[in-house]
């Protein structure tokens, strides 16, 4: 009977078994242990900093105002209202810094019909709003909304935009985003930096930013654009009916998304502060690819692309708050919202250091969505 590597017939023989292989951790776990040996405050989620409460008795007498009014169903309406009170806890936050006596403008991006800056313009008559968003059909519903409004008086000052936030291009004071997916939200941020706005994000999914991160660190070319995008479009009654000015606002940002998607890389250096890149940069393969390990494994851990990509799609889908909002006391889940935080944690840091005061906390209570960190920030100078 044959003896495997003793006997001298076997082509075996001679062959002892390997060893048994010690491989070593993925690189985004090895990674998060270097983040969280450098800043252990990364996996303790923070409180509001203010208290989170809403007027929704004053918004009732709005009810076009009202999350359920964008057409959401009751459960997702509840989340959605304790969101945008998060929210516009930072916003009332932040506006106790705003320097100037006139009423401030602010720009939700990423809006859908208007979750957040409905319920800010009725607590805010004189406030300026804008709704922005490329998608027609979600604008259209956010200017019913608007229509819908009850005082008198109460319309003015508020509309809806069709475009995106990159062709967005006018003076504003607040930009806050809810659930905008990957760089979408980046793209919110460098928006308000550029303009010296304030912000307030709660970002949503990062699987894209992970890609993109990994095309940086592969020296890819940003992507071009062969036409110049069309400027944003103010809604009017009637505009339903503008096929061409509706596919060409929604198939120029189709095409910049598939552009990203073809280049692999959205222009964006990652990490995107001096901070994270520091403390990333001498560990295993420096510090874009160690951050892209850290946001593929924030949405997906390690899994196949193809189950990477569905999950991607789906929370693009803007259905981040029908996740599984319980699943987060195991260590697989603890890992990933810590990938997570370090992805915000760099946001944060980019902006402080262009000279802006941040902030963020957990939303409260945590279990109104998965996606439930908010970030927020206002530009050093408005304290002098
Ligand atoms: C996940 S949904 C979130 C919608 C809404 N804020 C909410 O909380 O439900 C993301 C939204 O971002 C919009 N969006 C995506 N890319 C954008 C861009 N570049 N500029 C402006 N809006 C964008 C989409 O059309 C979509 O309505």
């Amino acid at each position: 009977m044959s003896q495997g590597w003793k006997d001298s017939q076997n082509a075996q023989f001679g062959r002892r078994r390997a060893p048994p292989s010690s491989n070593p951790p993925p690189l985004w776990q090895r990674t998060l242990e270097v983040v969280r040996s450098s800043l252990p405050s990364i996996s303790v989620p923070s409180s509001p900093p203010f208290p989170v409460s809403l007027e929704w008795d004053k918004i009732a007498k709005h009810p076009s105002a009202d999350p359920e009014a964008g057409g959401l169903h009751k459960r997702r309406a509840m989340n959605k209202r304790v969101q945008v009170a998060n929210v516009l806890a930072a916003v009332k936050d932040i506006l106790s810094h705003f320097p100037s006596p006139s009423p401030p403008h602010l720009v939700e991006f990423c809006a859908s019909s208007g979750y957040v800056a409905l319920p800010f313009k009725v607590l805010n008559p004189s406030a300026h709003v804008t709704i922005l968003d490329p998608k027609a059909s979600s604008i259209n519903i956010g200017f019913s909304r608007i229509e819908g409004l009850s005082l008198p008086g109460m319309q003015s000052g508020v509309r809806a935009v069709l475009g995106t936030t990159e062709t967005f291009k006018e003076v504003f004071d607040i930009g806050v985003a809810l659930h905008a997916c990957g760089e979408a939200t980046d793209a919110v941020l460098d928006a308000c930096i550029e303009k010296r706005a304030a912000f307030v994000l709660c970002p949503c999914c990062v699987g894209r930013i992970s890609r993109y991160a990994l095309g940086y660190a592969e020296g890819r070319a940003p992507p071009q654009s062969p036409n110049p995008p069309p400027p944003c479009h103010e809604w009017t009654k009637g505009d339903t009916t503008r096929t061409d000015l509706v596919r060409n606002v929604e198939s120029a940002w189709k095409s910049s998304l598939a552009s990203m998607r073809d280049s692999r890389y959205d222009g964006r250096p990652r990490p995107r502060s001096q901070k994270l890149t520091q403390l990333l940069e001498p560990h295993h393969h420096g510090a874009a690819r160690n951050f892209s390990s850290l946001a593929k494994a924030s949405d997906a851990g390690e899994w196949s692309h193809e189950e990477f990509e569905a999950r991607e799609n789906s929370a693009c889908d803007g259905n981040g708050d029908n996740a599984d909002v319980n699943a987060d006391d195991n260590a697989d889940s603890k890992n990933k919202k810590d990938c997570k935080r370090i992805v915000d944690f760099d946001r944060l840091n980019f902006a402080e250091e262009k000279g802006y005061v941040c902030n963020s906390f957990t939303m409260m209570p945590s279990s109104c969505s998965p996606k439930n960190e908010v970030l927020f920030g206002y530009p050093s100078e408005w304290d002098n």
